[in-house]
């Protein structure tokens, strides 16, 4: 049998290239050695955006359609939307009897977002459960694996806390411990060479047309030290360098050189990595307009998959009540 994985996204706006490189190629593998579920984790998605929930449907599909234009496979993988199934919100709420206060404070990406986010008032009640939601979405499906970003590894750490807990204090053996699977990815900056980010409005998106990327990239940051056409670059400390590293490693010698002697010019490099970047995407970009004309498509596959994630998460929460003592759903 195929060890289990779950893992998910938060639909809160359009996806860029750090999530093509960072996460979708990642899922994509995992799929034939894998039994897969993927979710659109909606719920987590309102604890930050819970004031203007306009987008949601809309990043919700989007999204779906990015993981699907990338290669998730919905014959092989369960793609399916969290607040869909409602066990999480019932797994959350157990878990929250028994989650100390401390273990969600002392988070470190608890801590961090609080002093970082300035947009919205994240000093709420469910804020501070979000890696207690995180632990149920997991457990629901008894997944042994998680691949996610390095970020997220405090709150798989707390997964393990819970699942620990939860089996010591109820005598059970429900839940297994499940481990990251940290694929080393590589690390793409934003346009202007900060994290990439759509608060930063740094991203390449992944739904970007070729024109935007065309003109998104002519405006890229380049060596800083590099002002005039005839003085020589230094690629290692250039961002545009690092996407040929990424996505054109055929072309990135010959660019380093031509950056090196300054036979190469910083607006040619970029006309090139556009070039180059749209050709990679090509696939991409043809199943998302198929996707696109074929919305009803995308839902069928999310109800689809739904219903395959309801199924697994309803037997697990059936085992939970039986351990807990929690009368039997008729
Ligand atoms: N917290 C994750 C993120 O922001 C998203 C997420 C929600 C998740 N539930 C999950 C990831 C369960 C892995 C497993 O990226
Ligand atoms: Fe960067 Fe290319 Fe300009 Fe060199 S030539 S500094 S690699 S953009």
């Amino acid at each position: 049998m195929k060890k289990r994985i779950l893992s998910g996204m938060r639909p809160t706006g359009k996806l860029h290239l750090g999530h093509l490189v960072g996460a979708l190629d990642n899922w994509v593998k995992l799929q034939d050695e894998y039994e897969c579920f993927f979710m659109v984790a909606d719920w987590h998605a309102l604890m930050s955006e819970y004031e203007d929930t306009s987008q949601l449907a809309e990043n919700r599909i989007d999204n779906t359609i990015d993981w699907l234009s990338a290669g998730v496979d919905p014959e092989k993988s369960t793609v399916f939307i969290q607040s869909g199934v409602r066990e999480h919100l019932d797994l959350y709420m157990v878990l929250s009897c028994f989650t100390p206060l401390g273990w969600l404070e002392r988070c470190p990406t608890y801590k961090e977002q609080l002093r970082e986010v300035t947009t919205r008032n994240l000093h709420t009640y469910a804020f501070l459960g979000y890696p207690v939601l995180q632990a149920a979405d997991i457990l629901l499906y008894k997944a042994g694996k998680v691949p996610v970003g390095e970020d997220q590894l405090p709150h798989l750490e707390l997964t393990r806390e819970i699942a620990r807990r939860f089996n010591g204090l109820y005598k059970s053996k429900i839940f297994p411990e499940p481990e990251a699977i940290l694929t080393p990815t590589p690390r793409l900056l934003g346009l202007d060479g900060r994290k990439m980010s759509k608060s930063y409005n740094n991203t390449l998106n992944l739904s970007d047309p070729e024109e935007v990327l065309r003109k998104k990239i002519g405006n890229m940051f380049t060596d800083p030290k590099r002002v005039l056409r005839t003085d020589k670059g230094h690629p290692e400390t250039c961002n545009v360098h690092a996407y040929y590293g990424v996505f054109l490693p055929e072309q990135k010698d010959e660019v380093e050189r031509g950056c090196r002697s300054a036979s190469l010019g910083c607006t040619d490099c970029k006309k090139m990595l556009a070039a180059g970047l749209i050709e990679k995407l090509k696939p991409f970009h043809e199943r998302r307009e198929g996707f696109l004309k074929d919305k009803a498509k995308v839902k069928r596959i999310l109800e689809k998959g739904t219903e395959k994630a309801r199924a697994v998460a309803a037997g697990t929460f059936s085992e939970v009540r039986e351990a807990m003592g929690l009368p039997r759903l008729a």
